[in-house]
């Protein structure tokens, strides 16, 4: 499974990138809205520079010709921007029209499987089921990046599954073991993935031995 970083945050990525573990990030306007600071295409050319994976920036028109337009504009600032579409008739459309411009899309808020289903149909390379909102009004978010990614599988279709909205490390894993071609996740998520209180014990313990070892070998050596 792939990892993307959800951040506009600079640091974060050019972090994840020296870890060898960026495969692409994804934006958001509250993202975006957290890091401030420079214009939205700034910081996109910035992050387009870091990694050479898909880099999804959203477009907050209501009507399709003003969406196309924003995706016109995104697409234009680096081969590898994929516009982010919000699912609705509009978002469908408008989809559908950057499919036959040869601009890649990343549909965002898929709550169902039905919504994603319609959103490859429609020509989506990403397909953005939202896990940690769905969790957050007591459903089971997992369930449909499941059922998404075992219809695109069983269906063939040209849509890859990126599971959005993650909280915890504990989504991740599910996430890969549903099926998912992709997560992207918050920086911390990503901390909280490398870290385990028995890796810190060892590496303490290892280092404690190895001087242990080194200065019982140097008293010898002395005598
Ligand atoms: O990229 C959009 C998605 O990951 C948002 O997550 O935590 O705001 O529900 P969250």
């Amino acid at each position: 499974m792939k990892i993307f970083l959800d951040t506009a945050d600079i640091d974060e990525i050019r972090t994840a990138a020296r870890w060898g573990v960026l495969d692409g990030v994804t934006t958001n306007p509250t993202l975006y809205a957290r890091v401030g600071g420079a214009s939205y295409e700034a910081i996109l050319q910035e992050i387009c520079r870091i990694t050479s994976g898909p880099v999804s920036a959203e477009v907050v028109s209501d009507d399709v010709d003003g969406m196309l337009e924003e995706a016109r504009h995104y697409a234009a600032l680096a081969p590898n921007i994929v516009v982010k579409i919000p699912m609705s008739e509009t978002g469908l459309e408008a989809i559908s029209r950057c499919k036959a411009e040869g601009i890649k899309t990343n549909c965002t808020l898929i709550f169902t499987a039905n919504q994603g289903l319609l959103a490859a149909k429609a020509g989506a390379s990403l397909l953005s089921p939202f896990v940690g909102r769905l969790d957050d009004i007591n459903e089971e978010g997992m369930i449909v990046v499941r059922e998404l990614a075992e219809i695109v599988a069983i269906h063939e279709l040209e849509a890859e599954v990126l599971a959005a909205s993650i909280r915890h490390p504990r989504h991740v894993t599910e996430a890969a073991l549903a099926g998912a071609h992709i997560a992207t996740v918050p920086f911390k998520v990503l901390q909280q993935m490398v870290r385990h209180p028995l890796t810190d014990k060892g590496i303490v313990q290892f280092k404690k031995d190895w001087e242990a070892a080194r200065a019982a070998l140097a008293a010898k050596q002395g005598d």
